[in-house]
């Protein structure tokens, strides 16, 4: 894709669920909760998960970026099917929508089941890097984990460790330890041992595919629900939104060296908006054509490093994406 393509597709951005015609296809009594970035639409046991190209950082939506919604859902559907083996997840298979396959006909919308979410992200870290790396230099211990001392940035961890966090309703996410989440009566220490086996396990599982392709996962987030009492990975997985990745070449230099690590991830985003004073309170800045465009190429940068194929748009404008979303809410919730 070329600089002019990814200008081009600017005007074509598609804002979610909300926004458009494709309401029309959600059947009388369907609930909607828009997320940052995604919308869902709730009907009956099923869940649609349609990923927008709104962008947030710092827990605000500030823009938009050219297929970036497709780009999360086509990668989150390709590591789902990855690990479907570990734990059991979220998606329908196309076998139960009569042979109709969501992510392949429209880019970026997710047919699942409709999880109970627990009231805990599991963060899993393979080094001492981003918020972990922050509070440790601060002296604070990491979501209850005392880390011995004489640690470095970005240092790999003997084995990856799970730093758990609250899901707050609103507001930011707070780190706990596991044994917090116990006590607090969010899970039972038995569905917590499980928790931790599962998301060790698909870390596990991550790290080994993306060393394949010369890349390090660094860091990632998992959501589990539960189904029919049975645990179920939910949400998205191993997308850049949801995990910080790294070239592996270069990196134990960049380390002897104290300088940073090459991302694949929406860490420059960051970046640009913590250069001109912006940490998510107050005004943000105007987001530049410029910025939004050399985002999207990062995205999709990361689409093709992770699965080691050209990324070709299914839906090439929001028109297209909104008649792909109505087809797919009419396919999910027909006689539900
Ligand atoms: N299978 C599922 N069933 C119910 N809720 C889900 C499922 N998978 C993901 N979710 C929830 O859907 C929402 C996804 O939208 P997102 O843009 O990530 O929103 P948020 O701003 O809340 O993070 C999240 O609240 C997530 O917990
Ligand atoms: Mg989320």
């Amino acid at each position: 894709m070329s600089p002019e393509g990814f200008k081009a597709a600017l005007a074509g951005c598609y804002a979610g669920l909300t926004s458009g015609a494709q309401t029309e296809a959600l059947p009388a009594g369907a609930r909607v909760y828009e997320g940052k970035v995604r919308d869902v639409a709730f009907y009956g046991d099923r869940a649609v998960l349609v990923a927008s190209d709104r962008i947030s950082a710092f827990d605000r939506v500030l823009s938009t970026v050219p297929w970036k919604g497709e780009v999360l859902a086509r990668i989150s559907a390709w590591w789902f099917d990855q690990t479907a083996d570990i734990v059991p997840n979220h998606l329908v298979p196309p076998s139960e929508l009569g042979g109709y396959d969501p992510v392949r006909s429209s880019g970026r919308c997710v047919v699942a089941r409709k999880l109970k979410m627990l009231p805990a992200e599991l963060v899993v870290r393979g080094y001492l890097s981003g918020s972990a790396w922050r509070d440790y230099q601060a002296g604070r211990p990491v979501s209850g984990l005392r880390l011995p001392s004489g640690l470095r940035c970005n240092e790999r961890f003997p084995s990856p460790v799970v730093t758990p966090s609250t899901k707050e309703a609103s507001g930011h996410d707070r780190p706990c330890s596991g044994a917090e989440l116990v006590a607090s009566g969010a899970v039972d220490a038995d569905t917590w041992r499980e928790l931790e086996r599962a998301a060790l396990a698909l870390f596990a599982r991550g790290q080994e595919l993306a060393a394949r392709r010369g890349l390090i996962l660094v860091d990632t987030k998992y959501e589990f629900g539960v189904s029919n009492g049975r645990l179920c990975l939910g949400d998205e997985i191993h997308t850049p939104d949801s995990s910080r990745y790294w070239f592996a070449e270069g990196y134990e230099r960049r380390f002897d060296d104290g300088v940073e690590q090459r991302e694949l991830d929406k860490e420059a985003f960051r970046r640009w908006l913590l250069a001109r004073g912006f940490k998510g309170d107050g005004e943000p800045p105007a987001i530049p054509d410029e910025v939004r465009i050399e985002t999207a190429m990062r995205y999709v940068q990361a689409y093709e490093a992770i699965i080691g194929e050209e990324f070709m748009p299914v839906c090439q404008d929001a028109q297209a994406a909104e008649r792909a979303a109505a087809y797919c809410l009419t396919e999910a919730f027909k006689a539900r």
